[in-house]
């Protein structure tokens, strides 16, 4: 900087660098100061009108504005117009829906597609607590993404037990619950010999002997398979609702499968109840179908 300004009357401030660098002293221009001052008209504006300033009284609350507005209240007003526009663009698939059964929706690729997309919340508001989201199945719930049924894949028995719920009941200890001990044993490695594919081995001859005399092949098919979709678990496959280890499957057969004494559930029986949804869904008529369609679509549809 330098003492000396050899530039006087130009308005320069006086401060001067590298023998000619000079800053000027002029106003800032006319568009940049109307800006500036209506900055500050728009403060007192929007500290007015809306809700802005924190009170100091120790209750939380704030001046709210003359002019009432609300955050929430603001998305309460925009999610009715979406809400509107979802139900005016969508009613004619809604209207299809209602009228249709779910066979012919699922023979409609568009309205089977428009289902299963409309069925993701709902699935995962009514239905993942127990069967998880996208219906792989919980410990003690089953698995609704494989082939694997026990009230049956079609269409209809789907749709029926969404309708009315499904309890599968397994006495305790046979039909009779009349077996002993050494037959409770005897048949619960008979059942894992099932399961492995073994169970035509000599060792298993008296296991087997015990499931034909508890009558299990009333419910479970003369071959561990059963003959219709009653809600018992088919016994050849690897697929264990209740659990694949000995003492599990030994306790399932020793205390059955919703066993109720007295109106009470027996200690130690499985409890295992798909609730009725008939009249918990909302528009419960329309989301049944769509349920339906959607887990007949997650696989194991037959
Ligand atoms: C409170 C837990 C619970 C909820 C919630 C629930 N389920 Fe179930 N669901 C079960 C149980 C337990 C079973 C098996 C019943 C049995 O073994 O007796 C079952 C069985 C089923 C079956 C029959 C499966 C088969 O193999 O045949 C279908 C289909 C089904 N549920 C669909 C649904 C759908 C769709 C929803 C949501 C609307 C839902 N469930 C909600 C517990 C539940
Ligand atoms: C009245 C019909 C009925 C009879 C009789 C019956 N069961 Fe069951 N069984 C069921 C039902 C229903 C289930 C439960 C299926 C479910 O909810 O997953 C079941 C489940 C089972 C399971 C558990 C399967 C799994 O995936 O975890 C085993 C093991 C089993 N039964 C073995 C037997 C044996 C052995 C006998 C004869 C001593 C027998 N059952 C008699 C109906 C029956």
């Amino acid at each position: 900087m330098s003492q000396h300004n050899p530039w006087p009357d130009e308005g320069n401030t006086g401060h001067i660098w590298d023998e000619d660098l000079r800053e000027l002293d002029n106003p800032p221009p006319l568009w940049w100061m109307l800006s500036f001052y209506a900055g500050f008209i728009m403060i007192i504006f929007y500290t007015l009108y809306y809700p802005t300033i924190p009170l100091t009284d120790g209750t939380g609350e704030f001046t709210k504005g003359v002019a009432g507005w609300t955050q929430v209240e603001e998305y309460h007003e925009d999610f009715a117009v979406l809400k509107d526009w979802r139900k005016s663009k969508f009613a004619d698939k809604e209207e299809k829906l209602a009228s249709m059964s779910v066979d012919e929706i699922l023979k409609d690729e568009d309205l089977k597609a428009y289902s299963v997309a409309t069925s993701k919340q709902l699935f995962g508001d009514y239905c993942a607590a127990c069967h998880g989201a996208g219906g792989q199945g919980n410990p003690n719930f089953p698995v609704l993404a494989d082939d694997d049924w026990l009230f049956g894949g079609k269409p209809s028995q789907i749709e029926a037990s969404l309708i009315n719920g499904r309890i599968g009941n397994m006495p305790a200890k046979g039909l009779m619950g009349n077996l002993t001990e050494q037959e409770m044993n005897d048949v619960t490695d008979y059942v894992i010999a099932l399961s492995e594919g073994k169970a035509d081995e000599p060792v298993f001859a008296a296991g087997k002997a015990v499931y034909a005399k508890g009558m299990c092949l009333a419910c479970h098919g003369p071959t561990g398979k059963p003959l219709a979709y009653t809600g018992a678990a088919n016994l050849t496959d690897q697929i264990w609702r209740f659990g694949s280890d000995r003492e599990t499957i030994y306790n399932v057969i020793a205390k059955g499968v919703n066993v109720k004494k007295d109106g009470e559930y027996l200690e130690g029986t499985q409890k295992a109840v798909m609730p009725a949804f008939n009249e918990r869904l909302p528009n419960a008529e329309v989301n049944i179908k769509r349920l339906t369609v959607y887990v007949h679509a997650l696989g194991g549809g037959q």
